[in-house]
């Protein structure tokens, strides 16, 4: 029998048939599914439903549930207390930075043949992971102060808090999570030994520039051979970021289930973080028009499912991404709440006045009267980001 419940009367055991909400208001990839522990009951209350419908023929139902949940499950790891956006921010963007100076130590290493030392990245990875438990936003958010100088080394940072966020969202384990935050820091290390006029050429590479620049995932293969304990999720992220669903992805050309769900995460994220980062040949798109463009080149390019995941734990409109109100206000997305398109916004410019405005801070989630009209560029107001992140 379908039954409609609060949410405070879920329980693990529970079959849940419909989350009464469209898919872009939850934090699942589907809305029916078995209740096997008590994080997935915190995740379903912590994205603001509050009533639910459950399935009593395929699980527990209200009245079956007798025997109160011990207060702490020892199957649920300790993780670190929840904290603002605007307080991990702060925290995440010295993250980033010393993971950049690790990275950019390691790949000079590399290029001079000295010995790569992997197990340095443990303690970054660690922090990622702890980060980004305690807001899944502000390292994916600081991963757009990327600037062109130093891109090669921000990048493989970028996609190692990027495939935290992403890892964590999907739910996979907790070793993996940390594994895949270490594959991403080493992800594009043979880019080292690409020469630097075809790495940092600015403009399109040319036929053999394109083919030396591809052998970049055969270098990093060759330099981190030697690491016999590096996980295999650290080896998909490095050796198949570049491989397509439809087989037209390098080095080997590989398709659909033979790239693995690691290999089809960072395909994503790192198209992702290359197309929001500004290049020596390019300005830097819009995060949310590139969400878009990936759901565009899914399925032959991605995997649709994992593109709408992944648009789901980075929201649609990301954080430092700035958005135009349908009153004419300007904002820059700060914090992410249960419902995506209602994020809290630092107001800084009038678009219908051409101005800047009073810079204020706004929660679309309270403040019903306003709403989000569109994705912006900075460049279509002349807006120096820097200013206001
Ligand atoms: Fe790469």
């Amino acid at each position: 029998m379908i039954k409609k419940i609060s949410t405070s009367e879920l329980r693990v055991g529970m079959y849940v048939h419909d989350l009464a909400c469209g898919w872009l208001q939850h934090p699942f990839a589907v809305s029916t599914f078995a209740v096997k522990d008590a994080q997935t009951i915190q995740k379903i209350a912590s994205a603001g439903i509050r009533e639910l419908f459950i399935d009593t023929d395929k699980g527990r139902d209200v009245e079956d549930v007798v025997v109160p949940e011990p207060a702490n499950d020892a199957s649920v790891p300790d993780r670190p207390a929840p904290t603002s956006a605007a307080d991990e921010g702060a925290r995440a963007a010295v993250l980033f930075r010393e993971a950049t100076s690790v990275i950019k130590n390691m790949m000079e290493d590399a290029r001079m043949g000295k010995q790569v030392d992997v197990q340095c990245l443990n303690p970054m990875a660690e922090r990622m992971v702890q980060s980004t438990f305690r807001n899944p936003h502000a390292l994916s958010g600081i991963t757009r102060i990327k600037t062109k100088d130093e891109y090669t080394f921000m990048h493989c940072v970028s996609v190692a808090g990027l495939m935290t966020t992403f890892a964590i969202e999907m739910g996979l384990d907790d070793e993996t999570v940390h594994q895949v935050a270490v594959g991403g820091m080493v992800h594009d290390i043979g880019k080292t030994l690409v020469p630097d006029e075809v790495l940092n050429k600015p403009g399109k590479l040319e036929g053999d520039e394109f083919v030396v620049m591809k052998r970049h995932v055969d270098f990093s293969g060759e330099l981190l051979k030697e690491h016999l304990g590096l996980s295999q999720a650290a080896i998909d992220v490095t050796m198949m970021h570049h491989e397509r669903m439809d087989g037209s992805g390098y080095p080997l050309g590989l398709k659909g289930d033979q790239i693995s769900l690691i290999g089809q995460m960072a395909a994503i994220v790192d198209v992702y973080d290359a197309l929001t980062s500004v290049r020596v040949y390019k300005d830097a798109w819009e995060p949310s028009i590139t969400l878009k463009k990936l759901l565009e080149w899914s399925p032959h390019h991605f995997n649709r499912d994992l593109v709408q995941r992944f648009i789901k734990c980075l929201g649609i409109y990301p954080l430092s991404s700035l958005v135009e109100l349908e009153s004419g206000r300007v904002g820059i997305v700060l914090e992410q709440g249960a419902d995506m398109l209602r994020p809290r916004l630092r107001i800084v410019y009038d678009a219908k006045r051409k101005c800047y405005a009073r810079v204020t801070e706004i929660d679309l989630a309270r403040d019903r009267q306003d709403r989000i009209v569109t994705a912006r560029s900075p460049k279509d107001f002349g807006i120096d980001m820097a200013v206001f992140l």
